[in-house]
């Protein structure tokens, strides 16, 4: 059994500058598509090549305003482009499948915005029109390709946490107003935009879950407003996760073991601190970054541009397996609250 240690392992997080630089397109012009944009080119050798929007107008708005040679009025065309060599899926949660078909049949790698798609069917067909045709795909959920996150790793696999009982992770935003969460035929509420940074990081630290206990409160927008789940794993550790667009929340997570407990302060999913306490009190050993919130978005890019120039066809820090297996949890999260989305099978 490890001992306590006297020092947070360092994060092995190679330098985004020093990842080879590929061509991207950029499928979507909204809010995660400008913060990407701006925080791959600030911290990285990435090049944009191309930006797409359902309207010509907007694609050449936005290709002005980050320098980006090429504007596409359709997502087609900038499949098709040969200047292109992965394709970044910025659009609403209900287009990632068709527009993950659209670069993939065009040959293009992709990184798909989290949740990779809005149930488990739709992430297994992206899955599986990666692989047949031999192309890399990964979900954009970016807290798994921080600094952050390899300490957490490190951390996990050295076993130091002792037999691993509790996951706790929440995420709470308020949100108002027109925001596409809000919409009921966008899939809005608060899984799939906020609940997947808790539940995914509470399926990769327990597996999937053999039973799912959840309950939900309606927003009066027409989507869910708030929804907390229970999980219990195959060895009978134990997953708490709660999500709410109702209210502002810590957004904390915990992983506690029989030795020792990893806390996450809020925002957890973000570039943020890693506190580790011995079982039974002690001194916590606790490591500190600036908290630099999407600013950190490029360090996915990174992972991305090693992985397709390595020849890999996914990420060993998201494997799709692991997108489509929090999908399922998801979907039976939904099924459990009555809570359903147009573009369910
Ligand atoms: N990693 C993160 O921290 C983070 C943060 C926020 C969001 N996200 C994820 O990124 C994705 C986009 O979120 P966002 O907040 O950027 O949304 P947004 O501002 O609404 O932008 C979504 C874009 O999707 C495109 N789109 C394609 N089909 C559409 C349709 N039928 N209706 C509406 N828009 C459509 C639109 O681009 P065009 O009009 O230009 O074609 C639109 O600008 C979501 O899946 C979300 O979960 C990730």
């Amino acid at each position: 059994m490890p001992v306590f240690p006297t020092a947070l392992p360092a994060p092995r997080t190679p330098d985004p500058m020093e990842a080879p630089a590929l061509r991207w397109g950029v499928l979507g012009t909204g809010w995660i598509a400008e913060c990407f944009v701006r925080s791959v080119r600030r911290h990285t050798r990435q090049r944009f090549t191309a930006v797409a929007s359902r309207d010509a107008y907007r694609a050449k708005d936005f290709a002005d305003r980050h320098g980006i040679p090429h504007a596409y009025g359709s997502y087609r065309e900038l499949a098709a482009a040969r200047d292109v060599d992965v394709v970044y899926i910025a659009t609403e949660h209900t287009a990632h499948l068709g527009c993950a078909r659209i670069a993939l049949d065009a040959g293009k790698h992709t990184l798909v915005e989290k949740p990779l798609a809005p149930n488990a069917p739709q992430a297994a067909e992206i899955a599986r029109l990666a692989a047949e045709r031999s192309l890399f795909c990964a979900e954009a959920l970016w807290t798994f390709f921080l600094p952050r996150f390899d300490v957490v790793r490190q951390i996990l696999d050295s076993g130091v946490l002792g037999n691993i009982r509790t996951v706790l992770a929440e995420y709470g935003e308020y949100f108002s107003g027109d925001h596409r969460i809000l919409r009921p035929a966008q899939a809005g509420g608060p899984l799939l935009d906020l609940g997947t940074y808790p539940l995914s990081l509470a399926v990769r630290v327990l597996g999937t879950p053999t039973q799912v206990l959840a309950c939900a409160e309606p927003h009066p927008a027409g989507v869910a407003g708030q929804v907390s789940a229970l999980l219990r794993a195959a060895d009978g550790g134990q997953g708490v996760v709660h999500t709410t667009l109702l209210s502002d929340t810590p957004t904390t997570a915990t992983i506690a073991g029989s030795r020792a407990t990893l806390s996450l302060p809020g925002p957890f999913y973000q570039p943020g601190e890693v506190v580790l306490t011995p079982t039974g009190g002690g001194t916590p050993l606790t490591r500190t970054e600036p908290h630099t919130a999407h600013e950190a978005l490029h360090y996915e890019a990174a992972e991305v541009a090693r992985c397709v120039s390595a020849g890999l066809v996914q990420s060993p820090l998201r494997p799709l397996a692991d997108s489509v297996a929090t999908l399922g949890a998801m979907d039976e999260i939904r099924r459990q609250c009555g809570i359903t989305f147009p573009s369910d099978p």
